[in-house]
């Protein structure tokens, strides 16, 4: 069942593409900074965080009065913000190529573990590169905390992280 799931992840992140309506409902959420940041995202990471913004979106309709939406939905696009260290622009990836050539491999290790790094501590990350334009605590305790499954008191973290996990 997961393994079907993973091959069906797969294909989305093939076939991602930000459609006209994904644009527009991008753009009725976040401000210029947010937008700013957002681009800098993978278009795989861009689909999959409109995505889980649109499950936010609807399983908030019957919850409205229990929940702020527009921070929720807010964090459903940016929970995953820490994730653009990962993305290598072309002038990192020839810097590599050379350096893993005349260091003879030993820079290919380094490169992984950065994406480690990045793979894991992504949501302290986001937070952090978040901290510059947002003054929301409560925008940053969501993003900071989409993985920790310790906290369960907190009826907006847990519709974070169930959309997180469907997408
Ligand atoms: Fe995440
Ligand atoms: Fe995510």
């Amino acid at each position: 069942m997961l393994f079907c799931y993973r091959i069906k992840q797969f294909y989305w992140a093939l076939t991602a593409k930000i459609n006209r309506d994904d644009d527009s409902f991008i753009k009725s959420i976040l401000n210029i900074n947010e937008l700013k940041l957002f681009s800098k995202l993978s278009i795989q990471e861009q689909k999959h965080s409109v995505k889980v913004a649109y499950d936010v979106q609807s399983i908030c309709n019957d919850k409205f009065d229990k929940v702020n939406i527009n921070l929720l939905l807010k964090a459903a696009l940016l929970h995953d913000i820490g994730k653009i260290y990962k993305e290598l622009n072309i002038l990192d990836k020839s810097i590599l190529v050379l350096g893993d050539r005349f260091s003879k491999g030993k820079l290919k290790k380094f490169s992984n573990n950065t994406k480690i790094k990045v793979y894991y501590e992504h949501a302290k990350l986001g937070k952090e590169l978040l901290e510059k334009i947002e003054n929301n605590s409560r925008l940053l305790y969501l993003v900071e905390n989409h993985h920790d499954e310790k906290i369960n008191d907190d009826l907006e973290l847990d519709i974070l992280r169930h959309c997180d996990k469907n997408n």
